[in-house]
């Protein structure tokens, strides 16, 4: 008997999950799913079987007849949730939990009208990466446990539901709509999503289309219009899609994320929606994940940087076919900074700054850094310098067939990498990568003409003939470059070279308000306060708070601000955020 991933109770000596029918009330007022799920195990059971949960309320468990089954639920662990220990009499070969989840669960966020875009209906929606898959279905919620399933939504006729799965139609009765999904393909738990507001689509491709509230779905539409394209070139790179179809959801603003690979069903954050099609590496980002993460997937979040650094690797891949090298070098360039800020933020945490993490007692939400990202894709990238590329992609095509639909550690990965390119790990130093803290001198950099110039200029700013030829990641990188505090004289001279079309762009704007405010640049308060209040995606929210945080005139309005705002944000960013306000002691 062992458990062997330190983030859930899953026992490899008892059977497994297979697959589920769920069906789920959506009860908007009471904020809860009432819940039926029927699990299929692998194998004939007897004795004990550990599933995952968190915040649960039971009303039974049985066998597959009705009989009711001895249980006992563990005490509750922040990080883990609670084990549910079921005694399985010989034989069995199914268990049904009737249950609730709670107003609470941390994978799902009840949106009030006024939260989403046309004001009139209320939005729910789930995020169950890493941990939280648990707080929604009672399962082996460990990403080396695949499951298919059915599920069965139980949803106020006005609104309808989406999940990563395939549509199987819809019925009305009464003021309710009851809408069928099959997912066919095993996944693992984090990929379980749902949600369910005033939705409408337009189609975009054969295998494409985009969700969105009514008010947001034109404009979703022309944003990513490319998406069948993309998809069309990530093929003709890994192969063929095996997920059938890739639709694309865009949330309302509280969405935590940039983007979620739940498949069949990207979720998106709307302020991707910047008017230009300058942020679709997101999506590009979202679709690589159909195969390294969503085909082959990290058997622990203690090996995240397979799922993650891979996939900025293929994004990047993508990306050059797209939009060319000088495109897909930046965004590296970009990622190369943000790598060094998360090294400097953990410098009081090293361990964290390795590929190879030790997460017992750890949870993964809160050691989420770009580090995985773009400390994996540098490794991967290192690689791919050293046996030449054509060599490399027949390795990451070989890594895709050998794992698919499995799960893997760095130490398999390792053991294949040595298999397939003897000699490569060692002579990129891999262990620098994976064991050691921080960047290896040795790491590859990007390189590219339009890179050279920005570079060159260092702190001075550029002239006016220069900045307008810069996008919105040349941008972004010059001032994410810059020293902080920034004179103010220094911020001036900058101010009036940003475009006027730059000012949709809410990458560049976020950077900008961000200098300004590490740079007391006062005029920027009102700025980030709209921005905080409006935007839930934790990768806005983290260096805006931390601006303030770290310039003592506005620590306390960090406080302000996110007392006034947290209502709106989603519990794992109100988490984030609450953790770096306790950390400053405000
Ligand atoms: N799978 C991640 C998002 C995630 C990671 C959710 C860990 C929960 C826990 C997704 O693929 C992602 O990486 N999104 C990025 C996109 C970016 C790297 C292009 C994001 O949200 O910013
Ligand atoms: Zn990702």
């Amino acid at each position: 008997m062992a458990r062997t991933d330190p983030h859930s109770h899953a026992d490899d000596a008892q059977p497994t999950v297979t697959s589920f029918h769920w069906k789920a009330q959506v009860d908007f007022t009471r904020h809860v799913l009432e819940c039926h799920v029927a699990l299929q195990l692998s194998r004939p059971g007897e004795g004990p079987l550990d599933l995952d949960t968190r915040d649960l309320q039971l009303h039974a468990v049985e066998d597959a007849s009705g009989q009711p089954l001895q249980r006992e639920l563990g005490p509750p662990d922040k990080v883990l949730g609670q084990r549910l220990r079921v005694q399985l009499p010989a034989g069995t070969t199914g268990v049904v939990v009737r249950y609730a989840t709670s107003p609470s669960a941390s994978a799902l966020q009840w949106l009030e009208p006024g939260q989403t875009h046309g004001k009139q209906h209320p939005f729910l929606f789930s995020q169950c990466q890493a941990l939280h898959a648990r707080s929604v279905v009672p399962l082996q919620d460990s990403p080396a446990v695949r499951v298919t399933y059915t599920a069965e939504l139980e949803v106020p006729a006005a609104l309808r539901a989406v999940m990563a799965a395939r549509a199987d139609g819809r019925e009305e009765h009464g003021g309710h709509a009851t809408e069928r999904f099959t997912m066919p393909q095993p996944i693992p738990p984090y990929l379980l999503a749902l949600a369910v507001g005033e939705l409408s689509a337009r189609e975009l491709g054969p295998r494409t289309r985009a969700w969105a509230e009514p008010g947001v779905v034109e404009k979703a539409a022309w944003e990513f219009a490319d998406v069948d394209r993309m998809l069309t070139e990530a093929e003709a790179l890994f192969g063929p899609y095996d997920w059938e179809r890739f639709d694309l959801l865009t949330l309302p603003p509280s969405f935590p994320y940039g983007g979620m690979e739940n498949p069949r069903l990207t979720f998106l954050t709307p302020t991707l929606l910047a008017g230009d099609r300058s942020l679709v590496n997101v999506v590009a980002h979202e679709l690589a994940h159909s195969w390294t993460g969503n085909l082959v997937t990290n058997a622990t979040a203690e090996h995240f940087w397979l799922n993650e650094g891979w996939t900025v690797w293929a994004e990047r891949r993508i990306l050059e076919r797209l939009s060319g090298r000088e495109a897909s070098e930046l965004h590296a360039a970009l990622g190369r900074r943000s790598l060094e800020q998360a090294v400097a933020h953990f410098r009081e945490q090293p361990a964290l700054t390795r590929l190879r993490t030790h997460l017992s007692g750890v949870d993964p939400d809160e050691a989420f850094s770009q580090v995985p990202y773009e400390k994996g894709y540098l490794l991967l990238r290192a690689l791919e310098q050293h046996v030449g590329r054509p060599r490399f992609e027949a390795f990451a095509r070989a890594y895709m067939a050998r794992f698919r639909f499995g799960a893997l550690t760095t130490e398999d990965f390792c053991a294949f990498c040595e298999a397939e390119l003897p000699g490569a790990l060692a002579a990129v130093k891999a262990e620098d990568y994976l064991d050691a803290p921080g960047i290896p001198v040795h790491a590859p950099r990007a390189h590219s003409e339009r890179l050279s110039a920005l570079l060159g200029l260092g702190t001075r700013p550029p002239s006016a003939e220069q900045a307008g030829t810069w996008g919105p990641t040349e941008w972004q990188l010059y001032l994410e470059l810059l020293p902080r505090p920034l004179p103010e004289a220094a911020l001036a001279a900058l101010e009036p070279l940003l475009p006027a079309r730059l000012s949709h762009n809410p990458e560049v704007r976020v950077s900008w308000v961000a200098l300004c405010l590490a740079s007391s640049h006062g005029a920027a308060l009102a700025e980030g306060e709209a921005l905080v209040s409006r935007v839930g995606r934790m990768k806005y929210l983290k260096p805006l708070y931390a601006a303030l945080l770290g310039n003592e005139r506005y620590v306390h309005t960090a406080r302000a601000w996110f007392e006034r705002f947290k209502g709106g944000y989603h519990p794992i960013a109100q988490q984030v955020v609450e953790g770096m306000l306790k950390k400053a002691a405000v």
